[in-house]
């Protein structure tokens, strides 16, 4: 069983997340921003105010846990790149505070995986720009990423597409190669994205590495 940090935990994905680590046997302290906008309560969850902004305040909040989950964003729209890059920057800064080094994980976005052509994702002609800000957000956010060596870091990508969908704890990975099916679909549910992120938590396999997961 693993003590989760969960950041995001109102959201589309981050909502998964919780709810499979918490169906899984884990404890899961979940930091918002609102308590009143987390709709779910279990034994094995705590809810915790907190920004992932306020790097000073973080280590207070993160302490005591095997892993810390960040789902943050801003849903979709203008506005929400601005919180991605300067968020994976103060968790980094504030797990450097925290005795016993608990392990990061971010989600983080398609735009940045090399598709079959070889072309970059966010290439693909007719993206709205409101969509390539956070495409490229996130891409920063992984180059930060790397070039940490002190915090030990993972990076999830989902497919090209997720969605609300249907966990089936089906799915295929990939690292750095969007992951399609046969038809060139590269799509996942965000109930199967939390399984395999959760699965991560539970046996580690891209540490240090970005993976990325789909149907
Ligand atoms: N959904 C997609 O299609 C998709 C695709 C690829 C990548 N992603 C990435 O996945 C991440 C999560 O996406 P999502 O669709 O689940 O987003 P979402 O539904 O909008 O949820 C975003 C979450 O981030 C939290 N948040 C935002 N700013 C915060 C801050 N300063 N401190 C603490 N929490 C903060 C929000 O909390 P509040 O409740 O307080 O607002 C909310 O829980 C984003 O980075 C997004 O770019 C999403």
């Amino acid at each position: 069983m693993a003590h989760i940090a969960l950041i995001g935990a109102t959201g589309t994905i981050g909502s998964r997340i919780l709810d499979e680590a918490l169906r899984r046997g884990h404890t899961v302290t979940a930091v918002v921003r609102d308590p009143a906008k987390l709709d779910r309560t279990a034994a094995a969850l705590t809810v915790e105010t907190g920004d992932v902004l306020d790097t000073a305040a973080l280590p207070k909040l993160l302490a005591g846990h095997d892993v810390v989950v960040s789902a943050v964003g801003g849903g979709d729209g203008p506005g929400h790149q601005a919180t991605i890059a300067p968020a994976a920057k103060s968790l980094v800064e504030a797990l450097r505070a925290v005795d016993g080094g608990p392990r990061l994980i971010v989600v983080n976005g398609a735009g940045s995986l090399r598709a079959a052509d070889g072309t970059q994702v966010w290439d693909k002609p007719g993206l709205p720009d409101w969509l390539l800000q956070i495409m490229h957000a996130h891409g920063d956010a992984l180059d930060y990423l790397r070039g940490v060596t002190d915090v030990n870091w993972t990076a999830l990508s989902p497919a090209a597409t997720i969605e609300a969908g249907e966990r089936t704890g089906q799915y295929r990975t990939g690292e750095d190669d969007l992951v399609s099916d046969a038809e060139g679909v590269s799509w996942v549910s965000a109930e199967d994205y939390a399984v395999a992120l959760v699965d991560e938590i539970e046996q580690p396999k891209y540490e240090g590495r970005r993976f990325t997961v789909a149907r």
